[in-house]
């Protein structure tokens, strides 16, 4: 089957895909975009986690048909005109990134999280990254990046 969607702002088309073939792979193996990272591929990890049409889902557990005709924003769609989102940003400054395997997916779980409460507490920054499984960083400094992520967004919104 083809597979028609808009990724990261693009149209593309996907020929040939076949009927199990998981919307990760698709846009790992067809498109390029590695930023998705397959490390669990059974939903437990986050490391794939991708907007589908606005929501963050786990796309290895979407099938790339399922995907036909939507709209998809990948961890490279997130800087903008070059510049790197807020919350790349934060990461960066807190030291939040170790091997960075985790970190497409935080990036998106963060983005999704401020997009939605924009003042998080702890309890919700943790709450929201639950899905997010770092082996590295003991999730202090992710933690610490949120937080600085949010004071950013908060006073650009201010200014
Ligand atoms: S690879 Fe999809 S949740 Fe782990
Ligand atoms: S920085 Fe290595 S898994 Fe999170």
């Amino acid at each position: 089957m083809n597979v028609s969607c808009i990724v990261n702002g693009q149209a593309v088309s996907v020929a040939d895909v076949r009927p199990a073939e998981s919307l990760l792979d698709v846009l790992r193996e067809r498109l390029a975009l590695t930023g998705a990272k397959n490390a669990c591929e059974q939903g437990e990890c986050g490391s794939c986690s991708v907007y589908l049409d606005g929501v963050l889902v786990c796309s290895c557990l979407v099938l790339a048909g399922q995907a036909q005709g939507a709209s998809i924003t990948t961890i490279e769609g997130l800087a903008s005109d070059g510049e790197l989102d807020p919350v790349q940003r934060a990461f960066v400054r807190c030291g939040a990134i170790q091997c960075g395997f985790c970190t497409p997916g935080l990036l998106l779980a963060t983005h999704d999280l401020l997009g939605k409460t924009p003042d998080p507490d702890e309890d919700e920054i943790r709450e929201a990254l639950a899905g997010n499984l770092c082996r590295c960083t003991g999730y202090q400094k992710i933690i610490d990046a949120v937080r600085s992520a949010a004071r950013v967004v908060a006073d650009t919104a201010a200014h």
